[in-house]
């Protein structure tokens, strides 16, 4: 495997930076969430990359495992405080490829759309499912795709110019595949720097169906991770599916917002 193919690949591109970029993003509103999930329980993070929330959320008392295809992500993870205790599986998260039961699985920051194809992103649910405890549940952050972000297939957008530098993102958009194909661009003193990256995205209730396909149901949609109503403004979701056979007295979260 090549390429936006190789699972490996994006972390081979954005380790060196991908702290550096998305290293601010505040944390606490997702751990706070999933840490009510998971109690102390074993939770597992699916491409769980350098720790931004499995750190955090180890520290407050949850045993958490990682996936993740990328040596070198992980690599990061390993040189903070904490992080070489954190059991990570170097793997396809759409495998999922280690053993339950877990209370709680989860996969943030839009990385399901990173498995380039329905079939893909089918066979994650499908694997997730069966790694879920009787109550556990599988936690989902994803963007609402906005179509209107695109003029005739394409996007250029200017994100940062400095006295000496300037990163761009250029991208390319197939309707047809639901694929956005990016090239982060920095170009700077040392030259031109590319960070490319690929998604297949998924509409809300296109991923409900791959859920039920996979013997789980939607319990919960929220617009945030404050917990805020999920509706027709909402730019994001976080989406918590449980197992179909679930009982329906034991609830994991307050009620539905969707
Ligand atoms: C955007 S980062 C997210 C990392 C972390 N979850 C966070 O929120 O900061 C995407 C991560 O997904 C991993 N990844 C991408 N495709 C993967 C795959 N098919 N299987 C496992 N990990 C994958 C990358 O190596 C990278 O660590």
């Amino acid at each position: 495997m090549t390429g936006f193919d190789d699972p490996a690949f994006y972390g081979a591109r954005w380790a060196s930076v991908y702290d550096d970029r998305y290293g601010g993003l505040d944390p606490e509103p997702a751990v706070d969430f999933l840490a009510e999930l998971a109690g102390r329980e074993r939770a597992l993070e699916l491409a769980i990359g350098t720790g931004r929330i499995a750190l955090p959320l180890a520290r407050r008392g949850v045993v958490v495992e990682g996936v993740d295809a990328s040596e070198a992500m992980v690599e990061r993870l390993r040189a903070k405080p904490g992080g070489e205790s954190i059991p990570v599986t170097i793997g396809d998260m759409a495998a999922v490829g280690v053993s339950g039961p877990f209370r709680l699985v989860y996969l943030v920051a839009n990385t399901l759309f990173g498995l380039l194809s329905q079939a893909r992103q089918a066979e994650c649910f499908h694997n997730v499912a069966p790694v879920l405890e009787p109550d556990g549940v599988f936690v989902i952050e994803c963007f609402v795709p906005d179509l209107t972000r695109f003029d005739r297939g394409q996007r250029v957008q200017t994100l940062a110019v400095t006295e000496d530098s300037a990163t761009f993102e250029l991208s390319r958009h197939d309707a047809g595949q639901q694929r956005v194909t990016t090239q982060v661009v920095t170009l700077d003193g040392d030259g031109v720097h590319l960070r490319p990256v690929a998604l297949r995205y998924s509409w809300p209730g296109e991923l409900d169906s791959m859920a039920r396909q996979a013997g789980l149901r939607l319990a919960d949609r929220y617009g945030g991770w404050d917990r805020r109503s999920f509706d027709s403004t909402s730019g994001q979701h976080i989406s918590v599916y449980w197992r179909a056979s679930r009982r329906p007295s034991s609830s994991p979260a307050r009620g539905v917002h969707r």
